[in-house]
């Protein structure tokens, strides 16, 4: 297979570019931002395969700047990044990687979910700027989570997985999602009570997005949904920052329309809504939901075996859904 070459748009773990090493020639873009567009669309122009990360647009000028490619595998779930449509009319197959990543996704919506209804990152910002005062009974009091709902828009593998760690929390789970409440039913999933969005909206006590984005997700929630949330409520975002109309939020968050939101992802990354950042009841981190050194190899790991399937002649492995 060494008559084979791949473009990598970014550095993956050693061990995962040697075993690619081991059946194609590998030109990897070695600097610590994403390759610019123009010098990706000349460095694709005779290889057979990409992997690429989801700061890659792979719109059409790329793809019509590689002739040859075969394969694009991305290294990460979500593919919005890629034009799918286009590819396929190329004869291109297009795999992401998903499973690996649900439980470290998962648990990262836990850490936030927490962090935020607890007041984690307002009080280390209290104690770094040195100004605690010492214990008090009242100081920067959260909300339990026991008996509440927990809201789930979207209930893919990442919504079930984090649906899964309610009952430790005590939070009953709702959730919508247009295949689910079509009647596909929850098979083996958790125990999650299914409702319209504008329902679990209005009853949730913490809302959590876990949904791909698509031209009918972008925006999903904007000014009218944040404000059909309860005041007391909070939002996460772990999925894709324009599911979020974050202009919207910021003022939802400076009405107090909702208690607090925290964000993984926004919708200009690596950008942030200047209105975010001087807010206390926001948690802001950099894209981190799968990040962890196991996940992270693992993901890599996924989409070089993709590579190596198709330009092998046999199946890939995890394509992305039709
Ligand atoms: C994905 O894989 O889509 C995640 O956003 C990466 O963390």
């Amino acid at each position: 297979m060494t008559q084979f070459s791949v473009l990598v748009t970014r550095k993956l773990p050693s061990s995962v570019i040697d075993a690619l090493r081991a059946v194609a020639h590998v030109d990897l873009y070695a600097g610590v931002a994403a390759i610019p567009p123009d010098e990706l669309r000349a460095r694709v122009a005779g290889v057979d395969a990409l992997v690429c990360l989801l700061t890659d647009a792979i719109d059409r000028s790329v793809i019509d700047a590689a002739p040859s490619l075969k394969v694009i595998a991305n290294v990460a779930v979500g593919y919005n990044n890629i034009d799918v449509v286009h590819a396929r009319s190329r004869g291109i197959v297009v795999t992401n990687t998903p499973d690996v990543l649900t439980e470290s996704v998962a648990d990262f919506t836990w850490a936030l979910l927490l962090a935020i209804t607890r007041r984690l990152s307002e009080g280390e910002r209290l104690v770094r700027r040195g100004e605690w005062k010492g214990w008090a009974l009242d100081l920067m009091l959260g909300t339990e989570l026991r008996g509440k709902q927990l809201g789930l828009v979207g209930l893919g593998r990442i919504g079930r997985a984090v649906a899964a760690r309610a009952p430790a929390f005590g939070m009953r789970v709702a959730f919508t999602s247009r295949r689910e409440i079509a009647g596909a039913g929850m098979g083996s999933g958790p125990d999650a009570e299914p409702m319209s969005l504008d329902r679990l909206l209005t009853t949730s006590d913490v809302v959590s997005l876990h949904v791909p984005l698509t031209p009918e997700t972008r925006h999903l929630i904007d000014t009218r949904a944040l404000a059909r949330m309860k005041r007391s409520a909070y939002l996460i975002n772990t999925a894709r920052g324009p599911v979020v109309d974050e202009e919207a939020l910021v003022w939802a968050l400076q009405q107090h329309l909702i208690a607090g939101a925290a964000l993984d992802v926004y919708e200009h990354e690596p950008a942030v809504h200047p209105g975010l950042l001087g807010l206390e009841n926001v948690l802001l981190v950099p894209h981190l939901g799968s990040g962890t050194t196991e996940t992270r190899t693992a993901m890599a790991d996924l989409a070089v075996a993709n590579v190596v399937a198709v330009l092998g002649g046999r199946p890939p492995v995890t394509p992305v859904p039709e």
